[in-house]
């Protein structure tokens, strides 16, 4: 029982030196616990301590650099800094890293003296390097295949390369990059192939996630335009122009063709119009003339047979023919039997009428 009484007031205490402890981490900040920056650039931190403090101390990369007094007395060396927050609040601290370096990278501690003890935050240093696309401007025919490298130096940690062509983000399956390490730096190496078609702006871009805008090199890519282009239009044009000639001449054929076979029938067709015509005519002006003779027989004649006549000069009958001369004419007249005469027609031609006797 003595022993645990004896033993209260030891867990009382160790308590307090625990609440005390609790108090001064809760009374004491850092922030920000982790940074990360670009090479050159400036960096800040800030401490707040609640309650009475005397100095504090910054140490950087296991250097002390910087000493703050509460009184307002501060040494700073180099490119260190320091000063009481905006409002002249003593109880905060404003510590700056001016053109930061990647030796400075590492942790940054704050020491309060007295029960306080220190806080660590972490500075992540950044480094941009160089970009260079491989042998500057390049001139091809077109729809060469082109390859372009485009080399990185110094970079930290390693960059991301991308491409771009006349402004236009080129696909990541289009180009191969691999790094290499050198010393505490990056060097890379990108390989971008591509058909030549225009003329292009070929640009590399590099960039760290801390830098604002890449870092880029580009070059012209000249593209000459191909010859065989031409001989091909001139094949296209000469082949086209072949093909129309000999449509139209085979129109031209057929046209020709068709045109005197045309005629070749016109002809015909006129040859034997021409030649029923004549035919007609003929057996037209034959019946015609042999109505006619029909109406002149019975003039002044009572018994006439039913005779064939013609203009031919003759008769057939029953195979024989025999020529009336004039002569039977005026001698037989008065019988009856046959006649022949003489007439004087309008158109003033003399015919001469012959009549067969059935
Ligand atoms: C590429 O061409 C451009 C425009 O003609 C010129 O300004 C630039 O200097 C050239 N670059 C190289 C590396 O020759
Ligand atoms: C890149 O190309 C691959 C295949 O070639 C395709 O699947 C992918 O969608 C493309 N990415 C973009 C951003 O166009
Ligand atoms: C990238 O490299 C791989 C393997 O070396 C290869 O198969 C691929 O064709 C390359 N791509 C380009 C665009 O060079
Ligand atoms: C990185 O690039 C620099 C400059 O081009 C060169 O001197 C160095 O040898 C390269 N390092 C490696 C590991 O290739
Ligand atoms: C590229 O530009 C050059 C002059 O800079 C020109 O002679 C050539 O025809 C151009 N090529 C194409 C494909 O437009």
């Amino acid at each position: 029982m003595t022993a645990t009484w004896k033993s209260w007031p030891n867990l009382f205490h160790i308590c307090l030196l625990l609440c005390a402890t609790g108090a001064v981490s809760q009374n004491f900040l850092l922030e920000p616990r982790s940074t990360t920056v670009l090479q050159g650039s400036k960096v800040q931190f800030s401490a707040t301590v609640e309650g009475k403090w005397n100095v504090m101390t910054w140490t950087v990369g296991k250097l002390l650099v910087l000493t703050v007094l509460s009184g307002g007395n501060i040494t700073s060396s180099g490119q260190y800094s320091a000063r009481f927050c905006p409002g002249g609040d003593t109880s905060c601290v404003e510590f700056t890293i001016h053109n930061v370096t990647r030796q400075q990278s590492g942790e940054v501690i704050c020491f309060v003296q007295g029960e306080y003890g220190s806080k660590i935050a972490h500075l992540y240093v950044q480094e941009s390097g160089t970009v260079n696309i491989v042998g500057g401007n390049v001139t091809v025919a077109q729809d060469q295949q082109v390859e372009f490298q485009c080399l990185t130096t110094g970079w930290f940690p390693e960059p991301t390369v991308s491409w771009t062509l006349s402004g236009q983000d080129v696909n990541s399956s289009l180009y191969n990059t691999t790094s290499m390490t050198d010393g505490d730096t990056f060097n890379s190496s990108s390989v971008f192939k591509f058909q030549a078609v225009h003329n292009t702006t070929v640009e590399c871009l590099a960039t760290v996630p801390t830098l604002p805008n890449p870092q880029s090199s580009s070059v012209l890519l000249v593209v000459v335009p191909k010859p065989t282009d031409w001989t091909v239009l001139i094949a296209v044009v000469v082949s086209f122009g072949g093909f129309a000639l000999l449509v139209l001449l085979i129109l031209g054929i057929i046209f020709c063709y068709k045109r005197r076979k045309e005629k070749q029938l016109n002809y015909q067709d006129e040859m034997r119009r021409v030649r029923t015509q004549s035919q007609s005519g003929v057996n037209a002006g034959g019946q015609r003339q042999g109505h006619v003779n029909a109406g002149y027989i019975p003039e002044g004649q009572t018994s006439v047979a039913p005779s064939e006549l013609t203009d031919s000069g003759f008769c057939q009958r029953n195979g024989s023919s025999f020529e009336m001369p004039d002569v039977v004419n005026s001698s037989q007249a008065g019988n009856g039997y046959n006649s022949a005469y003489n007439t004087l027609d309008e158109s003033g031609f003399k015919k001469h009428r012959h009549v067969t006797i059935v």
